[in-house]
């Protein structure tokens, strides 16, 4: 009997498969060769250093099997080198009682998606397969281009049986909602339920994937955000959606005034609000970004919200004080918090002709004016531009705002490269200290 074996683990290729997958045809019987112990020394032979460039180490099969002929036998599979080294021979000799062929049953389970798909897609189509997909809670959402469009489904089961925690696969279309910018999607395969629930900077968050805006390559992003804030900070996200940066910001103590022009979005903030215990730190607002602007303002002096009183006491921590006969500290209340330290305003595609609102906030009346003396507010506004070098990008965004807002930025002006989304669209987010001109400006 031979002792070297060249393996062909490669699944067996049909590309008359056509559109529906068959998954049955993914069968193939390799022999191999392999070794025979008695069961009680299997272990120690699998561990033997002799052997161990000589054991074939598949993924997902075990390389130890039963022994079809023997109960008391177990085999062990060998090699995948051209020869087995002499001292495994010598091994082999030693301790099994002989070598014989096995043969190795591979099916479906065996290869992954992109072995699948190169096996039974047209030639043409192979080299630009479509294996990878983004995930948001149970939903796997891939953008096939229109010449993979007849094995959507294929490619949906695909997916579904290679990823067992997906429960529902979308195409997205090249549709965006105007103003909701949430995406226009098509089930290609599993459970229509696009109600996700998905897990993001420790917080939980459910909502209509069909009917909000929800990115999770954002997430970096939210979190730069989010690490930034001070704890005593207030917060104005102007366009909130269901709440990534609202709601774990809420979590850490901070303040916030979350707003979102879509009434499904607010829906669920709200719901994100309650769900993550953040009912204290964040106020759920349904208006255009617009007018919220100013109107966060006034709302806050009119009724401000509760002070940061540091992070809360950990529930083993009280126990143990208590056991000790330690008393609660008494802190005095932290005062309460009517000025806005950071506003929000993720809606890239247009936030940039959003900044005239803040012409004249803090003018509004003399008690708005003096508490922001000397406490200028920050401005975080997301935006593209077609600029790829940072230098030609920062000045085509500052210039940009600079026209909207009426004047020149002045304070704290820092520009962040958040990703590129497409050939010629940088996304960025420009972040200024609210000019004093532009504050108390008269309107
Ligand atoms: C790009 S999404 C960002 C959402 C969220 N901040 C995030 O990071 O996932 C922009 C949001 O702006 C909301 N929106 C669009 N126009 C608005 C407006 N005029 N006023 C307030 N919100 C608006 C949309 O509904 C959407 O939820």
């Amino acid at each position: 009997m031979a002792s070297t074996f060249s393996l062909d683990l490669s699944p067996p290729v049909n590309r008359q498969m056509g559109t529906t997958l068959d998954r049955d045809y993914f069968r193939k019987t390799i022999t191999v060769l392999a070794a025979r112990f008695p069961a009680k020394s299997v272990g120690a032979a699998k561990l033997a250093d002799e052997l161990k460039q000589s054991v074939l180490d598949l993924p997902k099969i075990p390389s130890v099997k039963p022994d079809p002929t023997s109960a008391d036998c177990r085999l062990i599979r060998l090699c995948k080198e051209e020869h087995i080294p002499e001292a495994a021979m010598g091994y082999l000799k030693r301790h099994s009682e002989g070598l014989t062929e096995y043969n190795l049953q591979l099916g479906y389970d065996h290869w992954n998606l992109d072995e699948i798909l190169q096996a039974i897609l047209p030639e043409e189509l192979c080299a630009g397969a479509p294996v990878g997909f983004s995930s948001t809670g149970h939903i796997a959402h891939v953008n096939l281009s229109d010449e993979y469009l007849p094995y959507k489904h294929l490619i949906g089961e695909l997916i579904l049986d290679k990823n067992r925690r997906l429960k529902t696969v979308v195409n997205k279309l090249n549709q965006i909602h105007d103003q909701f910018r949430f995406f226009a999607m098509e089930l290609i395969a599993g459970e229509d339920n696009y109600v996700v629930e998905h897990h993001e900077s420790d917080c939980a968050f459910t909502f209509d994937f069909t009917r909000v805006y929800w990115n999770s390559r954002l997430h970096t992003e939210h979190k730069r955000m989010i690490d930034m804030f001070k704890p005593e900070d207030v917060i104005v996200d102007v366009m909130a959606g269901v709440g990534p940066f609202a709601v774990p910001a809420g979590r850490r103590g901070c303040a916030v005034l979350a707003n979102d022009l879509n009434p499904e979005s607010h829906k669920y903030l709200q719901h994100n609000i309650t769900a993550n215990k953040a009912e204290a730190f964040v106020r759920p607002f349904c208006e255009d970004g617009r007018t919220f602007i100013p109107r966060s303002i006034q709302l806050l002096m009119d009724d401000p919200m509760a002070g940061y009183q540091g992070p809360p006491i950990s529930k083993a921590r009280e126990r143990r004080d208590r056991e000790r006969g330690i008393a609660k500290p008494s802190t005095p209340p932290a005062p309460p918090r009517k000025r806005v330290s950071h506003f929000l305003m993720n809606l890239p595609d247009s936030a940039i002709t959003f900044v005239d609102a803040y012409r004249g906030i803090l003018a509004q009346s003399g008690e708005i004016g003096e508490e922001y003396e000397g406490h200028l507010p920050m401005v975080h506004c997301y935006c593209f531009t077609r600029e790829a070098e940072p230098d030609a990008a920062a000045a085509d965004i500052r210039q940009r705002v600079e026209e909207v807002l009426g004047d020149k930025l002045e304070e704290d002006v820092s520009f962040h490269h958040v990703r590129a989304v497409a050939p010629n669209k940088e996304m960025y987010c420009i972040s200024f200290r609210l000019p004093h001109k532009v504050a108390y400006a008269r309107i």
